[in-house]
């Protein structure tokens, strides 16, 4: 699809709606028929991402209730294109009519007024974090099927708020603990520290940032599409689009300009079966833009909101300096909302390039048979050669053996 608001190769997908529209809507292709849907499934992971769960995500009260209008048939995908629509249930515009005529800092406003000379103001209109339960919807189809079929499992949590941080290592990474907490945080104790750091943030009208860690586990070997779609650009490029992102790192990331080669590289050795692993991951899973069958793991910031209520002065579309607080209902604190959208763009990227891996192994499967023909014709050709060389060989020995027979039989066959 040619098209800024569509993603993906084989699996892509189109998104659209605004914030404040009656509903907002998701149309998905590339998908084969006959796997099995856990609609449920893709209603927990909306759920993690809706607003009104807890006190530190909006109190914008949207059940986010998927309704699967196309694509899917008795619980398994028919192979034509699935639309998943949600419902926009409670918008509050008169919230955002005083800021009708205001550049808000740190938001869209004027960007979209540059580029489209008109805005849909209204809860951020398409640049609101709202368009991101749909990316949710498509990723947790996506993610259903790399766990059923290929065994790949994607946990995304806060690793940090602010200077708390969380250093549970990748490898004690567990999505109980993950989902026990609100702010989704590896452990419990630097849980409650973000906490009461977004609490401290929200009673001054402020807002506080983050970093969102995803760790695919199983994720086979060789994906990728080098050079323009190296694994880790495609995955930083699907994570950047995601409204207040502003870094992106794989592996060690920026933290390798600290190391030296010898502690950086990854020494390689042979498993009990036979397959090469690394001793150390500061790759975070990809070399040269391709997946090498250890835990990918990616990294990114995600800045404080800019909704808040903290007065500032800013210009209106007059060029007026003016007094501007954000009234209505936002995130202190976006990272446990972003957790389950970096999760489905982790998933999106990857489904779209184990299809694209698919369709080199199967031309190559292809390439083998061929080539396997091609040999067998060979042989066929050498053997008739031979075969003809064995014929002559006895005719010769017959006419030595019997001198007339043979003219007495060339005589009849030529009388026949
Ligand atoms: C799930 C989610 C929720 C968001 N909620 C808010 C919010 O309440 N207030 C806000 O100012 N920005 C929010 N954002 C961020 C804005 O969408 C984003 O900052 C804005 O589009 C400007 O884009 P940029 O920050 O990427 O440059 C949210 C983003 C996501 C992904």
């Amino acid at each position: 699809m040619n098209s800024a608001n569509a993603f993906g190769t084989m699996y892509s997908f189109i998104t659209f709606g605004e914030s404040h529209g009656p509903y907002i809507g998701v149309v998905i292709d590339g998908i084969k028929p006959n796997i099995p849907i856990d609609t449920e499934a893709i209603q927990r992971d909306l759920d993690r991402r809706k607003p009104g769960q807890s006190s530190v995500t909006t109190p914008r009260n949207e059940p986010d209730q998927a309704q699967i209008i196309s694509g899917v048939y008795n619980g398994k995908t028919t192979g034509t294109p699935i639309c998943i629509l949600i419902k926009n249930q409670d918008q509050r515009s008169k919230d955002y009519s005083d800021i009708a005529e205001i550049l808000r800092p740190g938001h869209a406003s004027h960007t979209y007024l540059q580029k489209y000379g008109v805005f849909d103001y209204r809860g951020g209109g398409r640049a609101s974090g709202r368009e991101t339960a749909l990316r949710v919807a498509a990723g947790a189809i996506a993610k259903q099927i790399l766990q059923q079929q290929h065994g790949v499992k994607i946990i995304g949590y806060t690793r940090q708020v602010g200077s708390v941080r969380s250093e549970v290592s990748t490898d004690a990474i567990d999505s109980e603990v993950i989902e026990s907490n609100i702010v989704r945080a590896p452990d419990q104790e630097s849980a409650e520290k973000m906490i009461a750091l977004i609490h401290e943030a929200q009673a001054d009208g402020d807002s506080v940032g983050g970093i969102v860690e995803v760790v695919v586990k199983g994720c086979p070997p060789g994906l990728g599409e080098p050079i323009y779609h190296k694994l880790d650009a495609d995955l930083a490029h699907a994570l950047m689009t995601i409204g207040a992102v502003k870094g992106f790192e794989v592996g060690n990331g920026f933290g390798s300009v600290l190391l030296r080669g010898s502690q950086n590289n990854d020494p390689y050795y042979k498993d009990e079966h036979g397959r090469f692993r690394t001793l150390t991951n500061n790759a975070g899973g990809i070399l040269g833009g391709i997946s090498n069958g250890e835990d990918i793991i990616v990294r990114i910031a995600v800045k404080p909101p800019s909704s808040i209520t903290k007065p500032v002065k800013t210009a209106n579309r007059n060029g007026e300096m003016v007094d501007f607080k954000v009234e209505g209902r936002h995130d202190p604190c976006i990272c446990p909302r972003v957790v389950p959208v970096a999760e489905a763009m982790v998933a999106l990227v990857l489904l779209d390039h184990v299809m694209l891996q698919d369709r080199i192994a199967t031309s190559s499967s292809e390439e083998r048979i061929r080539q396997k023909l091609a040999v067998l014709d060979t042989e066929m050709q050498l053997l008739q050669m031979q075969r003809t060389l064995y014929e002559q060989e006895l005719t010769v020995m017959q006419q030595q053996a019997h001198p007339c027979n043979d003219t007495v039989l060339h005589g009849i066959r030529q009388t026949e």
